[in-house]
């Protein structure tokens, strides 16, 4: 497994334009706390190691990539929601796997939102797959296509709802959106009714797979 941070940029250029920034490492990245600010050790102070190491691994990339951009290191504690706070004219993504933690970062002159997810590449067990996808989302896959392709899509709505959530504050079930896929790229059309900010708004990404795990990235232009 890497030892250190590696931008995601390098490995899949097609996933962000370069005016977003972004990093992934091991989840053992995180064992080390001694550069969290004293507010965000708060946030972890009762945590069981796992998601101790996830916070942190999340925080020390988040807080590099904010160095890049020459902001200021301020801690980046979760809102009422879950949503780290970035810091003015910031805009971010983190997520986590077992394995893996993930960041992406961008000016908020350049972008409203990203949002970012990375799973490992396991399929969807069936009943699972009904939950997540529409119907016309797997339409004529076997089971074992739809188990693949459910967790494609898992991933695509996960970055797709942490692309939109910090706008809308709105909470959509996986199938309140329905995604679309060609290629590598994705737009995705959310379908819930009655959120006038947001019913019939597309948000538009790409996926890449890599080290056993598929990165999803969304975004939504300024
Ligand atoms: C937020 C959510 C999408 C992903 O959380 P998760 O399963 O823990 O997966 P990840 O590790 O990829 O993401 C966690 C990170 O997302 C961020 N996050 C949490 N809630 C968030 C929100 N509401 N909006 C944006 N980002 C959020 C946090 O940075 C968190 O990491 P941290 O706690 O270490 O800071 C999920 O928990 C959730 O609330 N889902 C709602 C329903 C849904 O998924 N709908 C999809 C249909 S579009």
């Amino acid at each position: 497994m890497l030892p250190e941070p590696c931008d995601l940029q390098t490995f899949m250029p097609s996933l962000f334009s370069k005016s977003v920034l972004s990093r992934f490492a091991p989840t053992s990245f995180g064992e080390d706390e001694s550069s969290l600010h004293a507010s965000e050790l708060e946030v972890i102070l009762r945590a069981v190691p796992k998601r101790r190491r996830e916070f942190t691994a999340g925080r020390r990339l988040a807080h590099g990539l904010l160095a890049d951009l020459r902001k200021d290191s301020i801690p980046l504690v979760p809102d009422d929601d879950r949503c780290p706070v970035w810091p003015s004219g910031v805009v971010g993504s983190i997520s986590h796997s077992s394995a893996l933690c993930a960041v992406a970062v961008s000016l908020s002159e350049r972008y409203q939102s990203v949002g970012l997810d990375v799973e490992d590449i396991h399929p969807l067990d069936e009943p699972l797959v009904e939950r997540i996808c529409l119907p016309e989302e797997i339409s004529g896959l076997d089971s074992e296509q739809s188990g693949h392709r459910g967790k494609l899509l898992f991933s695509i709505k996960e970055a797709v709802y942490k692309c939109q959530f910090p706008l809308s504050r709105v909470f959509l079930g996986f199938h309140d959106v329905k995604v679309e896929i060609e290629g590598t790229h994705f737009c995705a059309t959310v379908l819930k009714e009655n959120a006038a900010d947001i019913t019939g708004k597309e948000i538009e990404g790409a996926y890449a797979l890599h080290l056993g795990h598929v990165f999803s990235a969304a975004r939504i232009f300024a």
